[in-house]
């Protein structure tokens, strides 16, 4: 029987929108306010869904200590109170909440395992929301450890 959990997290952090292929004006007119040389900051609120089989003895799908754990150490200390900017994660790529949510899915899967995590969720203000599902059909398209599934 499959479940999932979800868990929320909170970082406070600045960012630029901003990219090299464009012009100063193009940069402006793309992302408005967001481009302001000077950067903003936002308090991120990170959603992370985990599903898997409910544990016999447990009755849980992932222990929610370890999950704390496993964020905090790849996640929360990594991004909290930065310029995510300065990130080099960020260092090819605008640092837009849409990349964020998909490097954050991408440090936690591996990190995660076996747990399997369903979905990164951000929320980067009250009206905008992100969401990253790993790539669709990634699970069964992968090696022979996934393909018992
Ligand atoms: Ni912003």
């Amino acid at each position: 029987m499959k479940a999932y959990f979800s868990r929320g997290y909170e970082i406070s952090a600045s960012h630029r929108l901003h990219t090299d292929v464009l012009s100063e004006s193009e940069n402006r007119a793309t992302f408005g306010k967001c481009n302001n040389p000077f950067g903003h900051g936002h308090n991120y609120r990170i959603e992370v869904t985990v599903g898997g089989p409910v544990d016999a003895a447990t009755g849980m799908v992932i222990d929610m200590v370890e999950l704390d754990t496993v964020v905090g150490r790849e996640v929360l200390q990594r991004f909290d109170h930065t310029n995510l900017n300065n990130d080099s994660i960020f260092a090819n790529q605008v640092s837009t909440t849409e990349n964020l949510c998909i490097a954050i899915y991408q440090i936690l899967m591996p990190a995660l395992q076996p747990a399997k995590l369903e979905r990164v969720r951000i929320e980067e203000t009250e009206n905008n929301f992100f969401e990253y599902p790993g790539r669709i059909g990634h699970s069964k398209a992968s090696g022979p450890a996934t393909a018992r599934l």
